[in-house]
């Protein structure tokens, strides 16, 4: 039976690497069948009258999967973030971006094998902002324990299954005691139903200093909202930038697939959009189906694909950002070139 994955091309670089990874899968072999869902400034272009339609996430609530392109976010005013919103109503709580070194891929540091997991729901991008008074807003960051104990359950859960051995916080609770406070006492709780698990806690901007000088120092890094956000891309810039970090979406019921990196409306549309990071994430999404489906295809497809791109790597074949020429469509063929198929 083939599983069914909402398509979501997003806007910018989107589209291009979105139908990047979805002809890659494809020429896997992997059992997958694609339906589109529209969000981002395309879904407004296209004349709906949100950014993130009903119909969208009603279609992720059916088929429970997506690989999603990025959506633009306007700054400092104009509609709030699809990305966000589409991860609060869906409850995808626990975010997971693996930042690993490539061969091919020469950066500052080897041996790079990171984890950041990422609390998606509250924090301060709960969105609650007020203008007291001219001249005076205030940014409202929340933290329950429910989502704090779900979200260290979770990275602690993960490290297990996938024999990894140590989870570190990273937080600011000197400065907010309460908030992030919370965050910590929530891991120490959950930490000793996993004793196998070595554990550790740094202040964000020791940990930061810490994550640069040496990052094989860390394993899964575990985050609040905002913290998540911003440490997963200083860990891509570890391994060779966005174009190589992928990521996932996890909640209860539904798991959404895309890459950490957004829109880059700076080459969008111009076919130089590293289609790598979105193709990762396909990756990703089909262990998925292997590991919770127990479907042997989707995995033995991921292996596939993960080598021929390791392989495509290897013998230079890169996009612009990894310092190669190939455009988005030349990257996508040499790696359907190595799959063997
Ligand atoms: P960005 O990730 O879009 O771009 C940052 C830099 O990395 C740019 O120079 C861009 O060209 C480059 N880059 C990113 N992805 C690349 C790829 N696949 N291949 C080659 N180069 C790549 O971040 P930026 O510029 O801060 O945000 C642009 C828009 O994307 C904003 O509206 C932001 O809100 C949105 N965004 C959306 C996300 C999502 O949909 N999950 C995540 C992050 C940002």
């Amino acid at each position: 039976m083939p599983h069914t994955c909402v398509l979501i091309p997003g806007d910018g670089i989107g589209p291009e690497v979105t139908s990047a990874a979805r002809a890659v899968i494809e020429a896997s072999g992997a059992p997958v069948e694609w339906v589109e869902g529209i969000a981002g400034a395309s879904a407004l272009e296209q004349g709906h009258a949100d950014v993130l339609p009903e119909a969208t996430v009603e279609l992720v609530r059916t088929h429970g999967l997506a690989l999603k392109g990025p959506c633009t976010t306007p700054v400092g005013g104009g509609y709030s973030s699809v990305n966000v919103a589409l991860r609060k109503t869906l409850d995808l709580y626990g975010a997971v971006r693996p930042v690993r070194s490539l061969d091919g891929v020469p950066t500052r540091f080897e041996g790079v094998d990171v984890v950041v997991v990422r609390e998606n729901t509250e924090g301060l991008y709960a969105g609650i902002e007020n203008e007291i008074t001219k001249g005076v807003v205030t940014s409202l960051k929340v933290a329950t324990e429910v989502a704090c104990e779900r979200i260290a359950r979770f990275a602690f859960e993960f490290a297990r299954d996938r024999g990894r051995s140590k989870v570190t916080v990273f937080h600011k609770a000197n400065i907010m005691k309460l908030s992030d406070g919370m965050f910590i006492r929530s891991a120490q709780a959950v930490r000793p139903e996993f004793p196998e698990i070595e554990y550790d806690e740094r202040i964000i901007d020791a940990g930061c200093m810490r994550l640069v000088q040496d990052p094989t120092d860390f394993d899964i890094i575990l985050c609040e909202n905002l913290y998540g956000d911003v440490i997963s891309d200083l860990a891509a810039g570890l391994v060779g930038g966005l174009g190589v970090t992928p990521g996932a979406n996890y909640g209860a019921r539904n798991a959404v697939f895309e890459a950490v990196h957004g829109s880059a409306p700076d080459i969008a549309g111009a076919g130089l959009a590293n289609p790598l990071a979105i193709l990762m994430s396909g990756v990703m999404m089909l262990n998925h189906l292997h590991r919770h489906h127990g479907d042997e295809t989707c995995g033995a497809a991921a292996t596939r694909i993960r080598d021929a791109y390791d392989r495509a790597l290897v013998e230079g074949q890169t996009t612009r950002d990894l310092g190669g020429s190939l455009s988005t469509a030349e990257f996508t063929d040499a790696v359907i070139a190595r799959m063997g198929t």
